[in-house]
């Protein structure tokens, strides 16, 4: 039979990676240049079918900004996954994404599927992350690692779904 998962999904990751951007991708198919900077947290839902199962997602799309980090264990204690996403332009996003997976490893859910997206792809030319270095952290850390874009949709819905097929199915 078909089954059905709810699975609670965070979003972390430095100001301006594109994290609402992401989530505006994947559950309503848009994007904005000008999106406005997360206050607090947004909510979204949005349902995947895997294989034997219906996943649903329930999204929390964190704030950025450094005055909500205290916020942030509300959203992720109780995470089934997490995605860390950071702005493949912005070395420091790189190194912030790096402090939010110690924070997970140290207070997250154990059986917890971790993402390290490295977010605006598109901007080639602007591109200071190497996929490399990337990757190797993201494999010596437990996660797994996709170079993303909100704005042209690249590797958005497989990110979302990679991480649908590496839940526990219970
Ligand atoms: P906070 O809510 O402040 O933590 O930021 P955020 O991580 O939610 O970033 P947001 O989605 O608001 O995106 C910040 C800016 O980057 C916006 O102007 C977006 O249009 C832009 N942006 C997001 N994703 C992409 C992308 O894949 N490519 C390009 N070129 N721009 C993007
Ligand atoms: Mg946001």
């Amino acid at each position: 039979g078909n089954k059905s998962i709810n699975a609670k999904l965070v979003l972390l990751g430095d100001v301006g990676a594109g994290k609402s951007s992401l989530v505006l991708r994947f559950v309503k198919g848009q994007f904005v240049e000008f999106q406005e900077s997360t206050i607090g947290a947004a909510f979204f839902s949005q349902t995947v079918a895997v294989n034997d199962a219906t996943v649903k997602f329930e999204i929390w799309d964190t704030a950025g900004q450094e005055r909500y980090h205290s916020l942030a264990p509300m959203y992720y204690r109780g995470a089934a996954a997490a995605i860390i996403v950071y702005d493949v332009t912005n070395q420091a996003s790189f190194d912030r994404a790096k402090k939010w997976v110690e924070e997970l490893k140290a207070q997250g859910n154990l059986n917890m599927v971790m993402a390290l997206a490295g977010n605006k792809s598109d901007l080639l030319d602007a591109k200071k992350v190497v996929s490399e270095d990337a990757q190797t952290y993201a494999q010596a850390n437990g996660l797994f690692f996709m170079e993303t874009s909100a704005k042209t949709a690249t590797n958005v819905n497989d990110l979302f779904y990679e991480i649908a097929k590496r839940l526990p199915r219970l």
